[in-house]
């Protein structure tokens, strides 16, 4: 395949995954999904990004509880909170522009190892006490959680608005 179609396909293809097989991820490919987030674009190139691995099973089900999505990261046998180091902001609009590029590059980087992950949101409504139980230093602002591990269902159908309706002119 040419390295355009690798693209769209890795892009295209990438589904939200919320079924897991119980089955461990090893470090080596936590770190890469890591790495691969800090090679996103960012605002004067200032990284503003930090992440805390998640896999002890007790800790897992404390963060679960403040999600209705907690069956996802009781699941999944990792899961990386994303923060915004507010110490590194330089402009908040664009440094969560880049945290959002960021765990982009991190879903692609899962789908295209033959891992499957999602994007966490709906825990932000008590994101005080989910940094509280990981401990975190008070400059850091959860952004999101993204729970990974080896998909045990292929992801819903990717309905996207045509391009007629998203193209103003
Ligand atoms: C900012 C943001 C927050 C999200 N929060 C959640 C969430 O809390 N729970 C969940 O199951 N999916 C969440 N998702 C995943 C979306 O539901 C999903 O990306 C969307 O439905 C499109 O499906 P696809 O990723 O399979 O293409 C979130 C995605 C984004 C970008």
């Amino acid at each position: 395949m040419e390295r355009k179609d690798i693209v769209v396909d890795v892009i295209k293809n990438r589904r939200s995954i919320r079924k897991f097989k119980d089955k461990p991820i090893d470090d080596d490919t936590i770190r890469k999904i890591i790495e691969m987030g800090t090679w996103a674009p960012s605002g004067l190139n200032n990284q503003p990004w930090k992440f805390v691995i998640i896999k002890d099973k007790e800790l897992k089900a404390k963060i679960a509880e403040c999600t209705k999505y907690s069956g996802i990261i009781r699941d999944a046998p990792v899961c990386i909170a994303v923060f915004l180091d507010n110490s590194q902001s330089y402009n908040r609009v664009k440094d969560i522009q880049a945290i959002g590029a960021c765990i982009q590059n991190m879903l692609l980087t899962i789908h295209a190892m033959g891992l499957g992950g999602v994007w966490l949101g709906e825990i932000l409504n008590k994101r005080e006490e989910v940094e509280q139980i990981l401990n975190i230093p008070s400059e850091l602002e959860l952004m999101a959680v993204v729970a990974i591990g080896y998909p045990a269902e292929s992801g819903g159908k990717g309905v996207r608005k045509p391009l007629s309706e998203v193209i103003l002119r």
